[in-house]
Formats: structure tokens, sequence, C-alpha cells
């Protein structure tokens, strides 16, 4: 079991292990995963591996890839699908895949509470049926502080029957990456996280991108990175926000810019330019609690000559019901916290604790989730498997309703989240979504339960001390 092994915060080495009944769960979450009449299965070879990575012309580092590109390649389906990702491991250590934003099975989620981590050499197979139309994304669950840095991510876009039409429609997967003067990518342990030094756009340093003069483009954009807050700026000028993490909003949003914290996506409708524009793509400073002083450039828009558009934007994107109508009571407070660890660095805590096993919920009971951040810093707060509503920010409602995984809870501040666990019953987690402060310790484990079976919450720590 050795292998499996990582160091939490300093204090002891723990293993995160599955229950019993893992190959069980699996069996019947692989079995019952078929399309829908008219659905395809879509099916897609993916191999972690080191790979020389080209991020800019003449310039390579050693990454860790999906069939040795970075960001891994994008899977597209349509809801109904099934998708079949078969994942075999040739880095040298063991891994998994993580399907962030979609609802799945339990066994299909990709941590180690749910599946014996993928070993060098071996083979799984993630078989999943699409419910939801969203701009998801995938990455390594395991040692995610070296995986997910060093490459191993990419976008999983699912189509809907009504999508709004543009001009065109790209995938931006944003990110981040340390690379010294020789190509090494560096690993800093740091735990409050660090930025990398060059700024990715799907793998390239600040690239070009070219858009037609007058057309109107589809953008998805993913914040892939590790630690870095991005505050979208499409050269300062104003666009409409088509839809978030879960899918798309009731009616297009304009905005200025938007925050994207880590692990949080946003669809966007972008333009139209006038020819001959030059338009930078900008992270706006935003202070997470360590700072940012100035606007960074991610990638420079250069618009071509005029071409026709027959972008339509509907003025109604669907209907979201709400969970809650007016005041609600918190079911469940999760505290962000940090303090002084014992080896000098920070320890990240939910409820006072490392890793903590949280209270089980029950399926089909309503949560209402109170998420406090009492720390100096900011923190994106993900649940797996399941989609949010915010429900208010520091006392106040949103100005829209969405369907969220993800949501900025910025240092002091307090955000309440109504979700309602459906049949998925399972070992599930929430977590920052800071990698390093998730592997310090900024994350818990839950089940959701079939009302009956409601057990008390597990006196065992899922974490075995060896
Ligand atoms: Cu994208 Cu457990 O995370
Ligand atoms: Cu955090």
């Amino acid at each position: 079991m050795a292998h499996t092994a990582h160091a939490h915060a300093g204090h002891h080495v723990m293993v995160h292990a599955p229950p019993a009944d893992v190959g069980e769960a699996y069996r019947q979450a692989y079995k019952q995963a078929e399309p829908d009449p008219g659905g395809a299965v879509v099916s897609v070879e993916l191999e972690a591996r080191e790979a020389d990575w080209q991020f800019m012309p003449g310039r390579t580092a050693r990454a860790w890839t999906f069939n040795g590109q970075v960001p891994g390649p994008v899977i597209e389906a349509r809801v109904g699908d099934v998708l079949e990702v078969r994942l075999t491991n040739r880095l040298s250590e063991p891994t998994t895949l993580h399907w962030h934003g979609v609802r799945l099975p339990a066994a299909m989620d990709g941590t180690d509470m749910v599946q014996h981590p993928v070993e060098p050499g071996a083979t799984f197979v993630y078989r999943i049926k699409l419910l939801d139309a969203g701009t998801f994304w995938y990455h390594s669950h395991s040692n995610e502080t070296v995986q997910v840095k060093r490459g191993m991510y990419g976008a999983l876009i699912v189509r809907g029957e009504n999508e709004p039409v543009l001009d065109r429609e790209r995938v931006l997967v944003v990110s981040d990456a340390p690379v010294g003067p020789t190509g090494e990518l560096w690993s800093s342990s740091a735990r409050e996280g660090r930025d990398g030094n060059l700024r990715l756009v799907n793998g390239a340093a600040e690239p070009e991108l070219m858009i037609r003069g007058g057309q109107v483009e589809r953008w998805r954009v993913i914040n892939a990175s590790s630690a870095r807050y991005v505050k979208l700026s499409i050269g300062r000028r104003p666009f409409l926000v088509l839809g978030t993490g879960g899918g798309l909003l009731e009616a297009p949003v304009r905005l200025g810019d938007a925050l994207l914290p880590p692990g949080d996506r946003i669809d966007i409708a972008v333009g139209p330019f006038e020819p001959g524009d030059t338009v930078a793509l900008l992270s706006e400073p935003y202070d997470r609690g360590f700072g940012s002083a100035e606007a960074e450039r991610f990638a420079t828009l250069r618009v071509g000559p005029r071409a026709d558009s027959r972008a339509v934007i509907a003025e109604r994107l669907r209907i979201i019901a709400p969970l809650v109508d007016g005041p609600v009571t918190a079911s469940r407070e999760v505290r962000l916290g940090e303090r002084a660890g014992a080896d000098g660095e920070v320890d990240y805590l939910i409820n006072e604790t490392q890793h903590l096993r949280a209270e089980d919920v029950v399926v089909g009971e309503v949560q209402i989730w109170d998420i406090v951040n009492t720390s100096t810093v900011d923190h994106p707060f993900h649940l797996h498997g399941f989609f949010f509503q915010v429900v208010e920010r520091d006392g106040t409602a949103p100005a829209f309703r969405s369907w969220e995984d993800t949501v900025n809870v910025p240092a002091g501040g307090r955000v309440c989240i109504a979700w309602v666990p459906d049949d998925r019953p399972g070992e599930w987690m929430y977590h920052c979504h800071i990698l390093e402060h998730h592997a310090a310790g900024m994350m818990a484990h839950f089940r959701v339960v079939r009302a009956g079976s409601h057990r008390e919450p597990s006196q065992v720590s899922p974490h075995v001390q060896v």
C-alpha cells in the first residue's frame, strides 16, 4: 500500500481508501450507463504519460499529459450520450480521473474514496451517462499538486438541444505553469498556492488568436490553474454571459469582467469587433489575499476582415427553478479556516479539521449550506457530483440564478448555497479547489445515503494512519 501513501500537512502519512464494496458499485454504475435512444457511446482513449510540451515556439517543458498534449484532448458529446473513457496509466505513479461538474454515480467520480488508483501500466474505464449540457473538465484527482500542475487536465463539452447559435465556438482552457529557464517545471510545495510564471491559453503562453470582424463567438472558458484567480476581461469591453459551471443561465447577462477562480467555468458571447482591432485577453487585478497588482495578459485577439454574422442569442436561454424561496435556515455550516501548522507552514481546515469526515446527507432532503470563510485568503469551494444554487453572498441574493459546482468564498465572506442530493448514494466530497489547500486538508468527505439507511456519521476517519 505504500504507493498510495502521501503526506498530509507533515503530521502523519495517511492513506485514503475506498470501502470494500467498491467493485460492486463500479460494476453497477458501468452497466447502468446506457445511451438514450438516438444517443451514442462516445469512446475516448486517454493515455497518461510524460511528454515534451511546447508552450511557445522553440521552448518545451517536460509535462505530464494526456495523449502527449497539454491540455488533454477536448472531449465533446451530447446530452443522452454515454462517455466511455479508457484511461491507461503510463506514468511512474498511480492516478485517477475526476469529471469536474458532471452529475455521475459516485463510483465514476474518480476520487480515492470510490476507486482504487490506476497503477502504472494499468487501464481503467470510466463509463458515464451525460445528463446535462455544459462546460465541464477532467483532471487527475491523485497527487494533484504535481499531476494537475504538470498538465493533466482537459475540457469536456456536453451540448444540449437548444444551444445558442453563434458564428464560432471555442474552448479556452486558461491556466498557468511554473516553468524555469531551462524548461523544468518546478514544483513549489508552498501551501498557500503559488501562481506560475507562464500564463497559458490551451497550453500556449500568451498566444495570438484571430477573430473575424463583425462576428460574435461563443467562448467556453475553463480555469484549470492550481491557484491562480482569473478576473476575465476581453479588452475591457462588455461581453454577454451565457452560462456558468452548471450550464446556461436563464437569460444572457452583460458584464465588464468576470471572476473565475480555479476550477470554475464561464460561457460567454464575445464580439463583434472592428476589423484591424487588437483586443487583449486580460486578468484584471484581483486580491485573493496575496494580491495581484497589475492586469496580466493571457492572450491577444487580432480582428481580421469582416465576415457576415449569423449569431442569434435568444432572450430566454432556459428556466432555472429556484430551490428555495424566501428566508432560509442553514442545515450545515462549512467553515473554511487556517491555522499555523506544527511545521511552521499554514494548515488549511474545514470546521477546524484537516480532511474532515462530515455528516451524511439524505437523498431528497434540501441542503442549505452556509460556507463561512474565517481565513485571510479567498477559497473556491467545490462540491463533487451535484449542482447547487447560490442563495446569498454576504446576505445579498445574487443578481441572477445559475447552477454551479464551484463558488468563490472571499476572505472573511459568507456564501449560502442550496442543493438537493438526487438518488446517487455513495462517498462524495467538497473541498477548496486551490490544489495546495485541498492537499493541506481543506476538504471533507461525506456520504449521500438513502432515507431509512441513514447511519450515524462514521466515527472512523477515512484516513488510515500508517
Ligand atoms: Cu476539480 Cu475534487 O475537483
Ligand atoms: Cu483554499
